[in-house]
C-alpha cells in the first residue's frame, strides 16, 4: 500500500473517469445556455457566520458538517464551502448592495465539503452542479427552474428519477406547524431514535424526513405541512404544480419533504434515484426569498434554485449504462521509429504533425518497435505512423490505420491532410 492515501471521503479523478465529467458538464453547459444561466464562480472558503445565518444553526450541516478553522490567532474563523447558494447570495449583495437589481441566472459546477460518515454517495469533498435564479421566484420562475434541472436529467438519459416536491408554506405557517408536529410527537418521544429526539428539540420539521422505518411509521400519521398554510401560499404551490403538468413532467406532492437547510419557504423539492440506495438524493433545492435579509440585504431577494450531485449523477448513469456509447478518445496517430537513432526525426514529424492540428503521440522511452505498436493500440491511436531508415531516405512513410490495417505510402507534406480527412466525422 502507498505510504500517502487520499483524506477519507475525497477521491481522485483518473482521465477515463475525467470523460465522463467532461460529457456531463458539457451538456449542463448547453442547456442551462438555452434558459439564459451564466457560470458564476466563488471562493472556496467563507467567512463561518455566512454558513451559520444563512443555512441556519440548528441544522446538520452548521452544527456538524462543516470544515472550519482560524487563518490565523487573531483572524476571523473561516468554513470550506458546504454547499453555493449562500455564497453566491453573499457575492451577489456585495457586488450589488443597492435595491432594485434586475433577474440574475447563475448556474455553477462547484467543490463542496461537508464531514460527512463516507458511504457510496456520499464524500467529504463533492462536486454540484447548481442553478441560482435571484430577483424573481414567481411559480413560473420555480418551474423553470425546475424544468431546467429536469431537461439536463433527460438530457442524459436518465429515467425512473422521482421529483417529490412540497411546500414548506412561510415562517409563521412553519411556526404553528412546529407546534402542532410537537404536540402529534409528544406520546411518541420515548419510542423516537437519538437523531430524531434531538431534532425534537431543535428543528422537529427535519424528523419527517427520517430515514429510520420505526419513525416513518411514526411521522406516517403526522399532521400536513401543506394543510397549515395559507389560502395564497397554497394557491401559488397549486400554479407551481400546474405549470409542472402543462410541461409534462411527474411529480409527487411529499408531505414528509422538509430539506435540510434553514433558508428554504414555499415550494422545495428533492429528485431521487432508485439507483442510489441510502442516499438516494440526485438532487433538491427550492425557494429561498429570505436568505437576502438573514445576509443583512435591506430588501428581501426573491430567489429559487436547485444542485445536483454530480458524483451521485455518475452512480446512477453508469447504472443505466449511459455511458456506453461514450468513447475514449485515442491521439490520432503514434509515430512508431524504427530505432533510437531516428528519435530526433521522429520527433521533428511529431512537432510538426501537432503544429498542424493532429494529436499525436510518440515514443519517449527508447522502446522496441513491437512495444510502441502495443502502446499505440493501448492508447487506441488512429494510425500508426512508421519512420525507418528507408523511409527517410526516399521521403516515403507508411501510414497504417489501425482499425482496418489498410496502409498507405505518402509523402510527409500529404500526412496531415490525410489524417485531418479521416477524422472528420
Ligand atoms: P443539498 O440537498 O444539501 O442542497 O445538496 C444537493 C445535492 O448535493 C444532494 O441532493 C446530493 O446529490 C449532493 N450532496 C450533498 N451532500 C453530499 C455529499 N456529502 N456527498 C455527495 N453528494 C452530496 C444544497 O446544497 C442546496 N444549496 C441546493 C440549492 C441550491 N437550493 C437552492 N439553491
Amino acid at each position: 500500500m502507498a505510504q500517502f492515501q487520499a483524506v477519507k471521503g475525497a477521491k481522485d479523478i483518473f482521465p477515463e473517469e475525467v470523460v465522463r465529467w467532461h460529457y456531463i458538464e458539457g451538456v449542463i453547459r448547453s442547456v442551462t445556455s438555452l434558459y439564459g444561466f451564466s457560470e458564476v464562480r466563488t471562493p472556496v472558503f467563507e467567512y463561518t457566520e455566512l454558513f451559520q445565518r444563512g443555512i441556519g444553526s440548528s441544522t446538520d450541516i452548521v452544527g456538524k458538517e462543516m470544515f472550519t478553522f482560524l487563518p490565523d490567532p487573531n483572524g476571523r474563523s473561516i468554513t470550506l464551502r458546504p454547499e453555493m447558494t449562500a455564497g453566491v447570495m453573499r457575492a451577489f449583495l456585495q457586488k450589488n448592495p443597492g435595491a432594485g437589481v434586475p433577474v440574475h441566472k447563475l448556474y455553477y459546477i462547484a467543490d463542496l465539503f461537508r464531514k460527512e460518515r463516507p458511504q457510496a454517495g456520499r464524500q467529504r469533498q463533492f462536486t454540484q452542479f447548481g442553478a441560482e435564479l435571484l430577483g424573481v421566484s414567481s411559480p413560473a420562475a420555480v418551474a423553470e427552474v425546475i424544468s431546467m434541472m429536469m431537461q439536463v436529467f433527460d438530457t442524459l438519459g436518465l429515467h425512473g428519477l422521482r421529483l417529490r416536491v412540497n411546500s414548506l408554506g412561510d415562517h409563521e405557517d412553519r411556526m404553528r406547524y412546529r407546534e402542532q408536529l410537537r404536540s402529534y410527537l409528544e406520546p411518541y418521544h420515548d419510542l423516537l431514535d437519538e437523531a430524531s429526539r434531538e431534532r425534537f428539540e431543535k428543528n422537529p420539521l427535519r424528523i419527517l424526513d427520517s430515514k429510520n422505518p420505526a419513525v416513518q411509521e411514526i411521522v406516517a400519521g403526522a399532521p400536513k405541512l401543506l394543510d397549515c398554510i395559507t389560502i395564497e401560499g397554497r394557491a401559488e404551490f397549486d400554479r407551481v404544480l400546474g405549470y409542472l403538468s402543462d410541461r409534462g413532467i411527474a411529480y409527487e406532492v411529499d408531505h414528509l419533504l422538509v430539506r435540510g437547510l434553514d433558508y428554504y419557504g414555499h415550494t422545495a423539492f428533492e429528485v431521487v434515484s432508485a439507483e442510489l440506495g441510502a442516499q438516494d438524493a440526485i438532487g433538491g433545492g427550492g425557494r429561498y426569498d429570505a436568505l437576502s435579509k438573514e445576509l443583512g440585504s435591506n430588501s428581501e431577494i426573491p430567489a429559487v434554485g436547485f444542485a445536483v450531485g454530480m458524483e451521485r449523477l455518475i452512480i446512477t448513469m453508469e447504472k443505466q449504462g449511459l455511458f456506453a456509447t461514450l468513447c475514449p478518445h485515442g491521439p490520432q496517430v503514434f509515430v512508431v521509429l524504427q530505432d533510437a537513432s531516428l528519435e530526433d526525426e521522429a520527433l521533428r514529424i511529431a512537432d510538426r504533425l501537432r503544429r498542424a492540428g493532429i494529436t499525436t503521440e510518440t515514443d519517449l522511452a527508447g522502446r522496441s518497435m513491437k512495444a510502441q505498436m502495443r502502446e499505440a493500440n493501448r492508447l487506441l491511436a488512429g494510425f500508426a505512423l512508421f519512420v525507418g531508415q528507408d523511409e527517410v531516405a526516399s521521403g516515403s512513410y507508411t501510414l497504417r490505420n489501425l482499425r482496418t490495417s489498410e496502409q498507405l505510402s505518402l509523402s510527409i507534406d500529404a500526412i496531415p491532410g490525410v489524417l485531418l480527412e479521416s477524422s472528420k466525422p
